[in-house]
């Protein structure tokens, strides 16, 4: 029998948004009810610089905040770096790891992102790794196997349900109004959880969730969010707007 999983709705901030943000954060507390509560997690990864604050504003909100990357190592002489246990110090309950724009614009590996997932379990904190195919690897047929190796590679040995997040993201879907059609999305889930049953402990692979990141925006959630083993969203440009990320949570009302 399937393990119930509750789902996720991530934003991811990137490198967007100042202190006057912080206010989204209060417009989504706002649409957070408890009836929505009560159904979903909802998670606000803003830029590390507003991440304290960002974890105050949301403070009683049933809204929990993240990072989106951290370094492997707990502490020392890595002039910029930040550690997953400082994030946790400051109130991040999750760190992304692995996303494409970290694995393109900073070289990370396989190798790297499973060295920081491992540093994300270290601090007790939900490691949200990223996979996802570029257009060429899709249109070569390349999809599945790209986002297997990436799984294999970045995933580390016993990983729980409550440590490990895995966000499917099309490199392609990412910032361009394009995204995978239904049945697409269905087939890489469906491998990723087959491939979760080879790399995460028994009894734990079935409450790993797994979501779906890629242009995801209040007029196509609905569909994305109904496939089967797409447990939630990783949300990029919608989610800087509470109206618009909160439009997306709300397709599990
Ligand atoms: P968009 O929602 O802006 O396409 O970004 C998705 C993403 O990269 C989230 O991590």
């Amino acid at each position: 029998m399937p393990a119930v999983r509750r789902p996720l709705v991530a934003g991811n901030w990137k490198m967007n948004g100042s202190r006057a943000a912080l206010a989204e954060i209060g417009g989504m507390a706002q649409a957070f009810d408890a009836g929505l509560r009560s159904k979903i997690d909802l998670l606000v990864c803003p830029p590390v610089p507003l991440l304290w604050a960002a974890a105050k504003a949301a403070l009683g909100t049933g809204i929990a905040v993240g990072a989106q990357d951290c370094h492997a190592r707990t502490s020392g002489a890595h002039t910029g770096d930040v550690s997953a246990e400082m994030l946790a110090d400051v109130g991040a309950t999750a760190v992304i790891v692995g996303h494409s724009e970290r694995r393109a614009d900073h070289g990370e590996k396989d190798q790297d992102v499973r060295a920081k997932a491992e540093a994300v379990r270290r601090a007790a904190l939900t490691a949200i790794v990223c996979v996802g195919e570029t257009r060429d690897e899709r249109e070569a047929g390349k999809t599945l196997a790209v986002v297997r190796r990436q799984l294999r590679g970045s995933i580390p040995e016993g990983s729980t349900a409550a440590g490990l997040v895995v966000a499917y993201e099309p490199v392609w879907a990412i910032g361009t109004g394009l995204t995978p059609t239904v049945a697409d999305v269905a087939e890489v889930h469906g491998m990723i959880r087959a491939e979760l049953r080879k790399l995460v402990g028994k009894g734990e692979f079935e409450g790993v969730r797994i979501l779906y990141g890629g242009s995801v925006k209040p007029s196509n959630a609905a569909e994305l969010m109904a496939v089967e083993n797409v447990d939630g969203a990783l949300v990029g440009g919608a989610s800087l707007k509470a109206s618009d990320f909160m439009g997306i949570a709300g397709v599990y009302r």
